[in-house]
């Protein structure tokens, strides 16, 4: 069973879920049914995985009560605006069929739409509607959250954002800190490229673990809530199996060393003229 972290509107949120990007359409609802039978609690969707309506049906299938389940959604870029978002909303609930989202994010700012804070608008109003239950947003750096913070009032409860071995953003984690906002890390597993690293094979033999499960254990003892994707059971089985063991301070210190900074980057901003519609 996944521990949990508490956002500052009170509200809690498993630390361990299931992200859903890059699961083709046809493989989602399996995918989703294995993983809630593997025992996660949370799933991380969004409109651009364009898998909402199979993660819907793998809910509504699942023996896991639909309420215990915390589920994630976040709206695009392209439908940013205050009355586009509320409708965006309303269109991934009616795909996922939930009456309400857990949590509900603005994917990336965009700055150069220059619509992110109307667009948090749209997301503080939804909240009052009850139609999502917190909110938050994805790949913010700190002055962005703060511009946020200074025209509305609302803090994010959570910032999404590409965090793993390779790229460890401690200022931006420490900002998240002061703000009492939760870490929430895409690529946890920094899609794969830091899981043959000497020290993180060499840990993972000390403690007959995967690197995987050492990268995952070592997110999670940081408070950080983590998103692992895998398209293949075993390995998505393997991801929550993260407990009951503790790293020591020498293979924290190991993994610290591992950092390169931008160099590890594996994402990029979007901007305007580049943003994907599909
Ligand atoms: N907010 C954003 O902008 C944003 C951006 C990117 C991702 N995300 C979220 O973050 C989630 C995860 O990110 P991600 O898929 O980019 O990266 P990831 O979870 O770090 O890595 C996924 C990759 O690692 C492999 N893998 C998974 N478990 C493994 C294990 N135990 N051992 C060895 N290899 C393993 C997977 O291959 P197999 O499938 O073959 O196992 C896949 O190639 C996404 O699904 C999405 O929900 C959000």
């Amino acid at each position: 069973m996944s521990k949990l972290a508490e956002f500052s509107d009170g509200q809690k949120i498993p630390q361990l879920g299931f992200g859903v990007a890059g699961i083709l359409p046809e493989d989602t609802q399996a995918m989703v049914e294995g993983a809630l039978g593997a025992g996660y609690l949370m799933i991380d969707n969004a409109s651009i995985y364009k898998n909402e309506v199979e993660v819907g049906r793998a809910l509504e299938r699942s023996d896991v009560a639909a309420g215990d389940v915390f589920v994630t959604s976040k709206v695009w870029p392209l439908d940013y605006g205050f009355d586009n978002v509320i409708k965006a909303c309303h269109k991934s609930l009616g795909d996922l069929r939930r009456e309400a989202f857990d949590l509900y994010l603005l994917h990336w700012p965009v700055p150069s739409l220059g619509l992110y804070v109307e667009s948090w608008k749209a997301l503080i109003e939804l909240q009052k509607q009850g139609l999502v239950k917190s909110i938050g947003v994805s790949n913010f750096y700190p002055e962005q959250l703060q511009k946020l913070i200074d025209e509305t009032g609302v803090v994010p409860v959570i910032n999404q954002i590409e965090l793993h071995p390779y790229y460890q953003r401690r200022a931006e984690k420490k900002f998240h800190d002061e703000h009492n906002i939760v870490t929430q890390c895409w690529s946890p597993l920094g899609r794969a490229t830091c899981l043959l690293d000497d020290a993180l094979v060499g840990i993972a033999a000390k403690h007959d673990k995967t690197p995987a499960q050492i990268v995952l254990n070592w997110q999670i003892e940081q408070g950080n809530v983590v998103i692992p994707r895998s398209r293949n059971m075993g390995r998505m089985q393997q991801n929550f199996d993260v407990y009951g063991f503790e790293l020591d301070d020498e293979d924290r210190r190991q993994i610290a060393a591992l950092d390169k900074g931008l160099d590890g980057r594996l994402g990029e901003d979007f901007d305007l003229k580049e943003l994907p519609n599909d």
